[in-house]
């Protein structure tokens, strides 16, 4: 069953970095369109219980795709019109969310189907993602999404989930909190939520080991793309370390935080 499961990823995974490749190569200059980035602004936070985040584990949920684009299209269509990124986003700071940092409450996610995916990724910046998975391919690397845009409910899910089983562990409800929050952002907190963020290929941490991984530290910038949640960051960052986890900043941005090896809280705060 596993064997299967893993059939069905590799083929799907072929499947897209075809599709991409494709796109590409039918791709005309000046395709790259795209509304602004969405305005920061936060999402609806719920109240004092935590209720959501990622389940480092179980992925099903983790990946559900939200907010189907009202005019669906098929991806090769969707990768023509979103071929490239504005370039606006990258003009300004990227919007830094974490627990202290909550998606701003007028935040409206403008989200789109990945290339040959069913994830949803930001209008603006989905043509970098679509991309950067199709130069991986040509480079004989398999990158596909496992998850990306988040609806704060779909977030909520997943946290609780975790939680409970933190707690059905048998840790205290202030330890599974605690626990939880380290791999799964408070629901209303998560960059997910934004649809900047994206996971690929693996939620586990040997895939820094992958060639995969590799490819994406010296490339994921040229794209816009920074590993947002560093291993020796995770006291400033507040959550553990993620190599499968990719946030777009925009190019300019990335080139500096990859480069200097930051976190996304110490950027800002540098630009500050
Ligand atoms: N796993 C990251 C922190 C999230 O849930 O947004
Ligand atoms: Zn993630």
């Amino acid at each position: 069953m596993r064997r299967l499961q893993t059939m069905i990823a590799l083929l799907s995974a072929m499947a897209l970095g075809l599709t991409v490749a494709l796109v590409l190569l039918v791709r005309e200059p000046g395709m790259e369109t795209g509304k602004p980035a969405p305005a920061p602004s936060s999402g609806t936070v719920s109240g004092s219980v935590p209720k959501d985040g990622e389940d480092k584990t179980v992925h099903t949920d983790a990946s559900t795709p939200e907010q189907k684009d009202p005019e669906t299209q098929s991806p090769l269509q969707e990768g023509l019109q979103n071929s490239g990124a504005t370039g606006s986003i990258e003009r300004r700071m990227p919007l830094l969310v974490n627990a202290d940092n909550p998606i701003p409450e007028d935040f409206k996610p403008d989200v789109t189907e990945i290339a040959g995916s069913e994830y949803q990724f930001d209008r603006s910046a989905v043509g970098k993602l679509n991309q950067m998975i199709a130069q991986a391919y040509t480079d004989g690397v398999i990158l596909y999404p496992i998850s990306a845009y988040r609806s704060t409910e779909s977030q909520t899910r997943n946290f609780n989930r975790k939680l409970e089983e933190n707690k059905a562990a048998g840790y205290s409800d202030e330890e599974a909190y605690a626990m939880t929050a380290q791999y799964i952002a408070v629901p209303g907190t998560s960059e997910h939520s934004l649809g900047l963020a994206v996971d690929l290929n693996s939620l586990e941490e040997s895939f820094e080991q992958t060639a995969q991984f590799k490819w994406l530290i010296e490339h994921c910038a040229e794209y816009g793309f920074i590993l947002r949640y560093p291993k020796d960051k995770e006291d400033i960052t507040g959550i553990s370390y993620e190599p499968w986890h990719y946030r777009y900043v925009g190019e300019d941005h990335a080139a500096k935080i990859m480069e200097q090896g930051l976190c996304l809280e110490e950027y800002v705060q540098q630009a500050q």
